[in-house]
């Protein structure tokens, strides 16, 4: 298989502040890999580094085998790139918009078609692509980024202002995308869509990568505790805290809640108790690993406030 990208020592520097500090990671060819972090951490920047279109004051990029800075032509047919704020051509449809990149890729004026109704933005074909909305818009730029079946397609926060359908529907251009064997690089603060997309994860903060695994192993080193709630009257506290593997236990008016961190035999304890009914277990998130490395939550909650 290989490798489609690989990092080492990349910095970038602007007015003497160190925005992306020495990172090093690699990509494997058909993978999904994720960069998740807060506002500021250096996502975008590190993107655009790779991708050829920032210059990097320090460290080394291999991009599909070459450098893409000094800006390599041969390279942009390999890759797709949308970018965090898309510009379009304007007074074109969407449907004139693709065509217009197909045309300047050389690929056949069909292949539109089939990039629009990929992103299920059929019914806008012949729309005026300043009148989409946000999330049509982003998926527009998804499919201008897909319509050379690029090996490298790189994504910006893509689900960006999306509400979750529209969400969910990019979800599944994505993975549409890595059917075709294509390599995806996206950067995103959502922890949900990093756990949903991504085979492996770099956690980034202030331009440094804190972590890089899969989701399931991130969350894993944490050791997290399992959190098993059942409804209010379901157990006493004695029975609660006699439960096998239990550390504590809260309760508030809507659950009891016991905090495990050997779900299974605590699971086993309230199946013998009878007290299965209305069970919900919650494990650790990527979100709890972000505060355990950083202290700090990495949503923000002003953030895509409408
Ligand atoms: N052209 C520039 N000149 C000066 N500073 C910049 C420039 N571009 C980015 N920065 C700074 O570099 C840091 C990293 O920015 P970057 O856009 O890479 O972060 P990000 O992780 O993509 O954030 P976001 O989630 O908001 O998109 C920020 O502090 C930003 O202000
Ligand atoms: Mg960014």
């Amino acid at each position: 298989m290989g490798s489609a990208i690989e990092v080492a020592g990349l910095t970038k520097r602007y007015d003497g502040r160190t925005v992306v500090d020495s990172i090093s990671f690699e990509v494997r060819r058909g993978e999904c890999f994720g960069i998740l972090g807060p506002n500021g951490a250096g996502k975008t920047t590190t993107l655009e580094m790779v991708e050829g279109l920032r210059r990097p004051d320090g460290g080394t990029v291999s991009l599909l085998g070459t450098s893409p800075w000094p800006r390599d032509t041969s390279l942009l047919r390999r890759i797709g790139v949308q970018l965090q704020a898309t510009a379009f051509i304007e007074h074109l449809t969407s449907i004139e918009q693709l065509r217009t990149v197909t045309d300047l890729y050389g690929v056949p004026a069909t292949r539109a078609e089939e990039v629009l109704e990929q992103v299920g933005l059929t019914d806008a074909a012949d729309r005026d692509v300043d009148a989409l909305s946000g999330g049509q818009r982003q998926r527009l730029s998804i499919a201008c980024a897909l319509v050379h079946r690029p090996e490298v397609l790189f994504l910006d926060e893509p689900s960006a202002g999306l509400d979750p359908g529209a969400r969910r529907n990019l979800w599944d251009v994505v993975r549409t995308a890595r059917r075709d064997d294509t390599t995806v690089v996206l950067t995103t603060h959502h922890m949900d869509e990093a756990e949903q997309l991504c085979d492996r994860v770099a956690i980034m903060d202030r331009g440094e990568i804190l972590a890089l695994d899969t989701p399931a192993e991130l969350v894993r080193q944490l050791d997290a505790p399992t959190r098993l709630m059942l409804p209010p009257g379901s157990l006493t506290d004695d029975q609660a805290h006699g439960v096998d593997g239990v550390e504590s236990v809260e309760r508030d008016a809507g659950a009891v809640t016991l905090v495990t961190r050997r779900a299974a035999e605590s699971i086993q304890a309230l199946a013998a108790l009878g007290a299965l009914d209305g069970l919900q277990v919650r494990s650790g998130t990527l979100e709890d690993v972000f505060i355990s490395l950083t202290g700090r939550q990495l949503a923000d909650p002003t953030e895509e406030a409408p």
